[in-house]
């Protein structure tokens, strides 16, 4: 695992996202992930910025928002599809989900949380601002369509702090 430019890989990293991503947590001793699809990366407050949305309902959202820092570990092909449709599924609540995908992580350099052993790119970043979704400001056609059941998101601004390659 190599240090890289974080927008080294941005298009790839971007492509990777939507196809499924995983979002890794460690709070009070615990270690998580869980798939996301969504996300953007950009540059905010003279900062590389990766920013998240995690719904209320997700055990990740309790663990990130206590924990303030994650990272992201993105593959760019196919290998970690049944992985990425089990973490994307199953909850940390109920589960360890690296034992039972047989996933091996290792500890980020900069951030107390998991990266995926074997994804090409990693993120590591530090939440520096975060927003609930406000109810009622979405355009109507996208609320009826994602927020049916009120599950808003939480978006998480994270400040990358290092990114590293395979
Ligand atoms: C392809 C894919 C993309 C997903 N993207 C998101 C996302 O961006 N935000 C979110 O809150 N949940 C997303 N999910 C759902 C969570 O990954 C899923 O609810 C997971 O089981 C939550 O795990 P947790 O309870 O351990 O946090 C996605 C699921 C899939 C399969």
């Amino acid at each position: 695992m190599q240090e890289i430019k974080y927008n080294q890989y941005s298009k790839e990293a971007l492509e990777g996202l939507t196809r499924g991503a995983f979002l890794n947590v460690s709070h009070e001793g615990q270690d998580n992930t869980m798939t996301i699809g969504w996300g953007s990366l950009g540059y905010i407050w003279k900062k590389p910025i990766i920013m998240v949305m995690v719904r209320y309902s997700r055990h990740t959202y309790q663990m990130l928002d206590e924990a303030g820092e994650f990272t992201v570990s993105i593959p760019f092909g196919d290998e970690f599809k049944k992985e990425l449709v089990f973490c994307g599924s199953q909850s940390g609540r109920d589960m360890n989900k690296f034992e039972n995908c047989n996933i091996t992580t290792v500890r980020a350099h900069s951030v107390n949380a998991p990266l995926i052993d074997g994804c090409d790119l990693h993120y590591e970043c530090k939440v520096v601002y975060k927003q609930a979704m406000e109810p009622g400001i979405l355009c109507g056609d996208l609320d009826d369509k994602f927020y049916k059941n009120k599950d808003f998101h939480v978006l998480y601004y994270g400040e990358i702090v290092g990114t590293y390659a395979k």
